[in-house]
């Protein structure tokens, strides 16, 4: 008997422990964790230096107002900016606070600036941007939305599209009272569709051209998830205002919405705020994560293990074209398409010790940490390859 409401369809797996790329089950069994909280445990499971920083700082303090100076706060705050396109930081606990807090940035931005009414958001039709009432009508999904009206207004939606033009008609959605265009850089849950780099320059000078702003949602694809810091950075377009959350804590929640001066200008005093965001405790650990996924060597090594992944995963798809359809993503956010139902091909992965998780259009989610060594990798390219040889066609 669970008391818990029934919100999840939950695997009958409990874990007990974890440690690097592992998950060792109550009872007993060791699985090849590639889901990692959903490309939450950037460093895997226990990482040591994490394990040390959270420690020390709980011996020290969790928790103070954002009444208060923090120092740990803008220590990583600091981090964010020296590393990034970001000016300005505002902390959250969640990727769903962190896009809102994105959207509230942007209609303050137009407000401060006399324009109150450039307020609706142009986002993508069954995207996803998190579960808050804001964030499901701007993921603009009648699955997620259902029942959980009145519509929330102030949202428009595009298509994206996997062939040419890419955004059909999106001049035309651009109205007077637009006031930004967000999208994942990454469509994450959306199956793994990476926005091409011509089509974000494309958004970047549409939107400077309406003198609006762009937010890409790098909730699921930054902080080093791409190969790159920031999955947007190869395009070489600016947003000016971006939602993290998942990677930057390590485990530990965390969001935050990256800005520049510019549109923080809005954000005054008494303006926004959460009584958690920004802890002590959160920041320490977020401190540590940056300074591991900073370094360059660390990034360097996650682009060339992550091509050989993808260079390994297309030979899979050649052996096994009627079951692998398409190698989608980058980094170490993959996406596997599948001509077979992709939820009996995790149910196999899983019994031979390899967690993995759906994702939109029959799309298997494969999100190994960071950090996970290529003789792992190698164990997940066996049991992929093992699975697909038992398939009956
Ligand atoms: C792109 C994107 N934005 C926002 C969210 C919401 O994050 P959270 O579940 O932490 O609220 C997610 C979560 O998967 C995401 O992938």
């Amino acid at each position: 008997m669970s008391y818990l409401a029934k919100n999840y369809n939950r695997k009958k797996i409990s874990f007990k422990k974890g440690k690097g790329s592992y998950l060792y089950s109550a009872n007993g069994k060791r699985y090849l964790d590639f889901v990692q909280g959903i490309a939450v445990n950037s460093l895997g499971h226990a990482f040591p230096k994490l394990v040390k920083v959270i420690n020390k700082q709980s011996k020290k303090l969790w928790h103070v107002s954002n009444a208060f100076i923090i120092p740990e706060g803008e220590m990583l705050a600091k981090k964010l900016v020296k590393k990034t396109f970001a000016q300005r930081v505002i902390f959250q606990n969640s990727g769903a606070e962190a896009t809102e807090a994105a959207i509230k940035v942007a209609r303050r931005y137009f407000y401060s600036i006399g324009k109150p009414k450039k307020n609706r958001i142009l986002c993508i039709k069954n995207s996803f941007h998190g579960r808050t009432l804001a964030a499901i009508y701007a993921s603009g999904s009648k699955k997620m939305t259902e029942g959980f009206g009145p519509k929330i207004p102030g949202f428009d939606h595009i298509e994206f599209k996997n062939v040419k033009p890419r955004f059909p008609n999106i001049r035309n959605k651009i109205k007077n009272n637009t006031a930004a265009i967000m999208v994942e850089t990454i469509l994450g849950e959306g199956g793994i569709k990476p926005i091409p780099e011509k089509c974000l320059q494309y958004l970047r000078k549409i939107c400077n051209e309406k003198k609006i702003l762009l937010i890409l949602d790098e909730v699921q694809c930054g902080i080093g998830r791409s190969g790159d810091f920031f999955a947007f950075e190869k395009s070489k377009v600016k947003p000016d205002i971006v939602p993290i959350a998942k990677g930057i804590g390590g485990g530990f929640p965390i969001g935050a919405v990256l800005m520049t001066k510019k549109v923080a200008n809005g954000m005054t005093p008494g303006s926004h705020g959460s009584t958690f965001g920004g802890n002590p405790l959160a920041m320490a650990v977020g401190c540590t994560v940056m300074d591991v996924i900073s370094n360059k060597s660390f990034l360097k090594n996650v682009k060339k293990n992550s091509q050989y992944f993808h260079k390994k995963l297309n030979i899979l798809k050649s052996k096994y074209p009627k079951i692998i359809k398409e190698v989608r993503g980058r980094g170490y956010l993959i996406g596997l398409k599948l001509h077979v139902k992709q939820t009996l091909f995790i149910k196999k992965l899983i019994e031979n010790k390899l967690l993995t998780i759906r994702a939109a259009e029959n799309t298997v989610r494969i999100l190994p940490p960071l950090n996970v060594k290529k003789s792992e990798l190698d164990e997940a390219l066996e049991i992929i390859d093992k699975v697909c040889v038992k398939y009956k066609l």
